[in-house]
């Protein structure tokens, strides 16, 4: 039996940072709402200049260093992303010519939003498992605040801007234990972004239920966690790490009381990044690996859940 393992992480987030009081002066908010509603502080946003590809090559060039590995190692690039750099082609296949490769599979998946990238993780495990390919280099890239409506105070300040890659490699040891991906489009319209050919400029801006998508994401999550530990017959004291996606914290202090975990075995990025959808979970994954609190052999629960509504979980001894 062969297995997937992380060889090496990486991201990148925009320089310009844009904080509650910033937001203030665009829409009627208050920094104490955003913060004791959400838990953001302050979000990056990306230069007119930077886009998912730019901010997906940062990223991708980082967990390839971290690796030790070269673009023409790779045998698979996904691009997890709401916001691509074009429609088509995708902006994996744009990587791959900006790494100067050549016939390795590459596509994008957006379809399902802040989960993008744990299917991507997903997909790229089965590949490597089966040893249909060797390498893969998954990554989440955002540009958010380029399809927000910046008049609308109930979205505007939770999301933000930002890329995290991961690079998996085949194993002999047990590292990537199980992926669970699932989706129910019976919840489409709770939040979605729609795109309407017949008008100039076609894409229009999210629309989000939050207040419905808070406690879908709570009772789905609760039920995610049970199936994957059961899925792998472990407890969930077990756990050393669960790396959420970071969307609210008052979920994630929902998720780590149902793991039992204390906030300081959770990483949380959103209070200075906000929701950057796709990428949240592979920065949060980077940030915590290069300081060095995750640490090889620990067991690791990563979770996704978006638009769709979909929704996945990775378990993982790193
Ligand atoms: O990444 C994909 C997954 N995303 C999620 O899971 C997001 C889940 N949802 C949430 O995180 C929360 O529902 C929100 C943070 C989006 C909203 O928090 P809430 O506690 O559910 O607030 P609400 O939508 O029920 O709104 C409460 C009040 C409303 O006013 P009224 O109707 O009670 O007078 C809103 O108009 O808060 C008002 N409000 C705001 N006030 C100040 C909404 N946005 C703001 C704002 N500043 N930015």
């Amino acid at each position: 039996m062969k297995y997937s393992k992380i060889m090496g992480t990486g991201s990148y987030l925009p320089e310009k940072v844009l904080t509650n009081a910033d937001i203030e002066k665009i829409v009627d908010t208050t920094d104490e709402w955003i913060v004791e509603r959400t838990g953001i502080r302050e979000r990056r946003v990306a230069s007119p200049d930077e886009n998912a590809l730019t901010m997906a090559e940062i990223a991708g060039q980082r967990a390839l260093e971290a690796a030790g590995l070269e673009p023409s190692d790779l045998g698979m690039i996904i691009v997890a992303s709401t916001t691509p750099a074009m429609v088509f082609p995708s902006t994996a296949c744009l990587l791959q010519a900006r790494f100067g490769i050549h016939g390795c599979a590459a596509f994008d998946l957006n379809a399902s939003a802040c989960a993008g990238f744990i299917y991507g993780f997903g997909i790229a495990d089965q590949f490597i498992k089966t040893g249909a390919i060797k390498y893969a280099l998954v990554i989440g890239s955002e540009v958010m605040s380029r399809i927000v409506d910046w008049s609308d105070r109930s979205t505007c300040v939770l999301f933000g801007d930002g890329a995290g890659a991961v690079l998996l490699g085949p194993s002999e040891e047990p590292s990537v234990l199980s992926t669970h991906l699932h989706a129910d489009g019976a919840y489409h319209d709770v939040l979605y972004l729609p795109l309407n050919l017949t008008k100039t400029p076609s894409v229009e801006s999210l629309m989000m239920n939050g207040s419905r998508l808070f406690k879908l994401a709570v009772t789905i999550l609760d039920r995610l966690f049970d199936e994957t530990l059961l899925a792998n017959q472990i407890e969930k004291s077990e756990l050393d790490w669960l790396i959420p996606h970071q969307a609210n914290i008052r979920i994630i202090q929902a998720m780590a009381k149902k793991l039992d975990l204390s906030m300081d075995r959770v990483t949380v990025t959103l209070d200075k990044q906000g929701n950057t959808s796709s990428a949240s979970i592979p920065i949060a994954l980077d940030g915590a690996i290069r300081d060095g609190r995750i640490k090889r052999g620990q067991l690791l629960m990563m979770e996704g859940f978006g638009g769709g509504l979909a929704w996945g979980s990775v378990l993982l001894r790193y």
